[in-house]
């Protein structure tokens, strides 16, 4: 229940598919879906549903039961056959794409080709071919486009901004994970859906880079990973990240046991004179000089609900830190494919090769 009763009834459901509930219906129906899994039911659903109520007005999946489930609970009908239907459907002005990863970025391109505001689910893209197409697809666009990073959104990461202003020194981040036990099958694995580091790490590789943006985010980085087991690299591994200006960000992720309460952060944070911890998105202290606040989020906050509904809402994320977050996180998926524990990695000679 660390989520909230609403939340914990969408997951609920989202894992049951009952047949005999459904949402209801708000008076506005302009949100497309693409992806009936897990997320899109129980988290996408429930965060758009509590502050605007069923704004669905289409979906799709490839899998006809997620698909049927989803359109039944969320009151749609079920007709669409493709993705294409979803987006050229001239009641959807936002398109939702909670997909496998490897569809996000064509899915993406195409809502945005046809006018639609775009929300993509993590990561926009798994590849540097796509994160170009992408980029590009996104600067001729009409429409604007949303990720689905949410962890700068939370109540924590907001209110220690509030804390330290934009202050221009070194930081030092430390984001211990410990993530769900994801089975040799389980379609993240797919070696064209990006590796876990795609699937998971990208989450804090994008949060250092949210944060470092506070001040200026510094070009060059030295970066080294060390794998506990070198047959399955992306479970349980530490990746360690230093700044030519002197920053220090290490991200710990173990998947040795399902986490009970799902998955479990701890992040410890030290810039100036400010020293944080944030305790799973639950609680946060910070020290700032002789200070001392004390923060509790209930129900646990990751950002989820603000991150949801930047379509609608003015709290907004920049999309430049989304698109220097992925080529971070595809260089260490790289690294990771490659079983390479050092690099030097530059976002001003990324981007020119990636995008020039
Ligand atoms: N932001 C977060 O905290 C967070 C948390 C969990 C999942 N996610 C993201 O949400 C997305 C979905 O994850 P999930 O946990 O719901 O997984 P899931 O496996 O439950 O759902 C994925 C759904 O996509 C469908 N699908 C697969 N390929 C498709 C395609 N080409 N076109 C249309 N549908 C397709 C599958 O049939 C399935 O129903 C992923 O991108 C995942 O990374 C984000």
């Amino acid at each position: 229940m660390i989520y909230g009763a609403g939340k914990t009834l969408f997951k609920v459901f989202g894992r049951l598919r009952p047949k005999w509930f459904s949402s209801g219906k708000s008076r506005v129906q302009d949100i497309g879906l693409i992806g009936c899994g897990q997320f899109a039911y129980a988290t996408i659903g429930y965060s758009i549903w509590r502050k605007y109520g069923n704004r669905f007005a289409a979906c799709y999946d490839i899998d006809r039961t997620n698909h049927a489930s989803f359109a039944l609970f969320y009151g749609l009908s079920p007709d669409a056959s493709s993705a294409t239907d979803v987006i050229a459907d001239e009641r959807v002005k936002f398109v939702y794409i909670a997909s496998n990863h490897a569809s996000h970025t064509p899915y993406a391109i195409d809502a945005l080709k046809a006018g639609k505001t775009v929300f993509i689910e993590k990561p926009i893209s798994v590849s540097i071919d796509q994160l170009r197409c992408l980029a590009s697809a996104v600067c001729s666009a009409s429409a604007p486009i949303y990720a689905g990073y949410n962890r700068p959104f939370s109540g924590a990461i907001r209110n220690l901004r509030t804390e330290i202003g934009s202050l221009n020194k070194p930081m030092t981040l430390n984001c211990f994970v410990s993530g769900h036990v994801i089975g040799p099958d389980h379609w993240y694995r797919r070696p064209q859906e990006g590796t876990r580091i795609c699937g998971n790490v990208g989450h804090w590789l994008d949060l250092a880079v949210h944060m470092l943006s506070w001040g200026e985010l510094p070009d060059r980085w030295h970066i080294l990973i060390a794998y506990s087991n070198t047959s399955s690299r992306d479970d349980d591994l530490s990746i360690a990240l230093t700044s030519e200006r002197g920053d220090l960000i290490n991200i710990v992720l173990t998947a040795r046991n399902e986490p009970f309460e799902g998955i479990n952060e701890t992040i410890n944070f030290q810039q100036g004179d400010v020293i944080a911890k944030i305790d799973d998105f639950r609680r946060m202290t910070i020290w700032k000089g002789p200070n001392i606040h004390k923060y509790r989020y209930w129900p646990k906050d990751v950002g989820h609900n603000m991150c949801l509904i930047q379509p609608f809402s003015n709290i907004k994320r920049d999309w430049k830190e989304v698109e220097m977050s992925t080529l971070l996180m595809l260089h260490i998926a790289n690294m990771v494919i490659n079983t390479k524990s050092s690099s030097d990695f530059s976002f001003s000679s990324e981007l020119s090769k990636a995008f020039n």
